[in-house]
């Protein structure tokens, strides 16, 4: 049966955004399949639609792009998320108008591309009716289901590359330097980039710290003749006992926007220490740029794997990386509850056998 696939992109941006809608299309266009871009998220499906044709042809460039082509939207009536693994339903009124809209664009699927919000949403279209895939996006890899999420790796890699060049300043000063990164409630992205770097402190929100800990690291590197000390905090990591630091009173749609734990910590360190200390948050430079090689890998996989189950009519799934190969879960085991680091075994392991400080 000849198909008519909509791609839609939802939530924060991510390296590799692109490199998925190319996989999708291309893939599709060699089964003689039609792809259309749905543009601004699930909004763009909504009276007057919004959409992008995407020939073979415009193809071209995609693979390294960062950002989407088709823009995204993380704020509005589709976001999803309410706080910490929660999740809001649309009102029926939303789902009907989408689901009229998708009939509308003749339609016979859609290709969710986004994270736990996004795809909460996709779970509530495919329940209404809608033949919908999911693709797992997000720098923060909390999406349950797999493996890997795409664009994880990316900013991972930014990361890392942040705690080499701080590395050199902090030794050449003596300075304690405090790398800020995202991952919302979860310390994926702190975890591998600080083991990467060579992170002496690393500090994760599955595992609350206290400064006393982190002040005997530095006290024991002190010793050994060491006068430098790497700190990596996540910004969803809080001290035991205490709250999330916000980085501002907003409130979106419920999810608070998380932080400031980084110049917290800072703060602390250079008052109990009498070291001097600096913090650098890294910010949304995680979520720009070129995807890195294996997202890039990943991202075609999982357009090719997206286009493979619309073609047996699987639907209400999401595609996973499952560790030897790329497959699919359900949706609803995507997004039942957040991922986050196990604060036993694997890297946690691994960084406590080399001596890094995880703040308890
Ligand atoms: O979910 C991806 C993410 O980059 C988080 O790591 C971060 O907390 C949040 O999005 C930032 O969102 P915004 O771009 O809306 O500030």
């Amino acid at each position: 049966m000849s198909q008519r696939i909509g791609i839609v992109t939802g939530g924060g941006d991510c390296p590799g955004l692109n490199a998925v809608i190319r996989a999708v299309a291309k893939s599709a266009s060699r089964r003689g399949w039609e792809s259309l871009g749905i543009v601004g998220g699930y909004q763009g499906l909504l009276e007057p639609q919004q959409c992008l044709p995407l020939e073979y042809r415009d193809l071209d460039g995609l693979l390294a792009r960062g950002g989407t082509i088709l823009g995204t939207a993380n704020r509005g009536a589709f976001s999803a998320k309410v706080g910490h693994g929660t999740s809001r339903r649309l009102p029926s009124q939303l789902l009907g108008d989408t689901k009229a809209g998708f009939d509308k664009l003749g339609l016979t699927a859609l290709v969710s591309i986004g994270g736990d919000g996004s795809l909460s949403i996709a779970q509530q279209l495919f329940e209404y009716g809608i033949p919908i895939v999911g693709v797992p996006k997000t720098i923060d890899n909390d999406l349950a289901g797999t493996i890997f999420t795409f664009g994880f790796e990316s900013a991972v890699c930014c990361a890392t590359d942040a705690i080499d060049r701080l590395q050199t300043t902090a030794e050449s000063h003596n300075r304690v330097m405090v790398l800020e990164v995202m991952g919302r409630y979860a310390g994926w992205i702190a975890m591998y980039a600080g083991v990467a770097g060579g992170a002496d402190v690393i500090l994760i929100p599955e595992i609350p710290f206290c400064f006393e800990s982190i002040e005997k690291a530095i006290a024991d590197r002190e010793a050994m003749g060491k006068r430098f000390t790497i700190v990596v905090v996540a910004e969803g990591a809080r001290q035991t006992g205490g709250e999330f630091v916000t980085s501002s009173s907003e409130v979106s749609q419920g999810e608070t926007r998380l932080g400031g734990v980084g110049a917290f910590v800072t703060h602390e360190i250079e008052i109990r220490t009498g070291k001097e200390a600096r913090c650098c948050v890294l910010g949304h430079l995680q979520r720009g740029g070129s995807p890195t090689t294996f997202d890039r890998v990943l991202c075609t996989s999982f357009g090719a794997e997206a286009v493979e189950l619309v073609a047996r009519g699987e639907f209400g799934r999401m595609v996973a990386f499952l560790g030897t190969h790329v497959g699919s879960v359900t949706l609803l085991d995507a997004v039942e509850h957040l991922k986050t680091v196990p604060t036993k075994g694997g890297l946690v392991d691994t960084a406590r056998a080399l001596g890094v400080c995880l703040g308890d």
